[in-house]
């Protein structure tokens, strides 16, 4: 069993639902639900009005919602200091954090601490971001790369397909460098869009509309699964 898919998962890929698009009323209840409902991890959109334009939650949430859930709590920070912030949410209760390679700062360092705070280090690229030797030269400090497939900030974006060949590059360059990476994408994931990133190399698929957007949590989650599963667009 990998942290990022739960316990007897039948597919070799998994779904993340983004909290983001929960009702923030009853985040433990949402969670809950989505655990039930057959989610692999639960996925925190971390926003600071800086990095971004907008304003979620901090650590006290990750760590509220610790005692509510099995699943592993992959935070995704789009904040411009990760470096203060990566640690408090792996104190809080985090498994994974992930933080953007367009901030400037010493990644592998901050990967390391993360990891020796005991959580996974994920290394996040923004659409316009390319998979270049500097990228890859990286990746051995991480333990998973998440592409974003909208500019980051809101919930309920257009996917944007142009991305996938960055993860069809990462595919290979995780071959030839034999290295251990799940590949996570974030923003557009339905179940429109859900086969083209399992079929470019996607291991982790973060929704938050698709998931939080429909009524029954559980239709919403095993579509998601049938499209991945047939690695082609529905
Ligand atoms: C965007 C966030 C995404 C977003 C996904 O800044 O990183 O995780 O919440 O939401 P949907 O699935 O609605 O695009
Ligand atoms: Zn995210």
């Amino acid at each position: 069993m990998s942290w990022w898919r739960r316990a007897g998962g039948a597919e070799p890929f998994s779904v993340a639902p983004s909290v983001l698009s929960a009702d923030a009323a009853r985040l433990a209840e949402e969670v809950a639900e989505v655990e039930a409902a057959g989610a692999d991890l639960v996925h925190f959109d971390v926003m600071d009005g800086h990095f971004v334009p907008n304003l979620t939650f901090g650590p006290h949430v990750v760590a509220a919602l610790r005692p509510h859930t099995h699943l592993s709590l992959d935070c995704h920070l789009m904040v411009t200091d990760p470096r203060t912030y990566g640690l408090r949410f792996a104190r809080a209760g985090a498994d994974a954090v992930s933080f953007h390679v367009e901030v400037d700062l010493d990644h592998a360092a901050l990967a390391a601490e993360l990891r020796e705070a005991g959580v996974r280090a994920g290394l996040v690229l923004n659409p316009p971001t390319p998979v270049d030797a500097r990228i890859r030269g990286l990746l051995p400090h991480f333990d998973y790369v998440l592409i974003m497939s909208v500019h980051p900030g809101f919930g309920g974006q257009s996917f944007m397909p142009e991305v996938l060949s960055k993860l069809r590059e990462l595919v290979r360059i995780r071959t030839e460098d034999g290295l251990d990476l799940p590949l996570e994408i974030d923003g557009g994931i339905a179940p429109t869009t859900a086969g083209a990133a399992r079929a470019a190399g996607a291991d982790i698929l973060v929704a938050g509309s698709a998931v939080f957007g429909a009524e029954d949590r559980g239709a919403a989650i095993a579509a998601l699964r049938r499209a991945a599963a047939t690695g082609l667009p529905a």
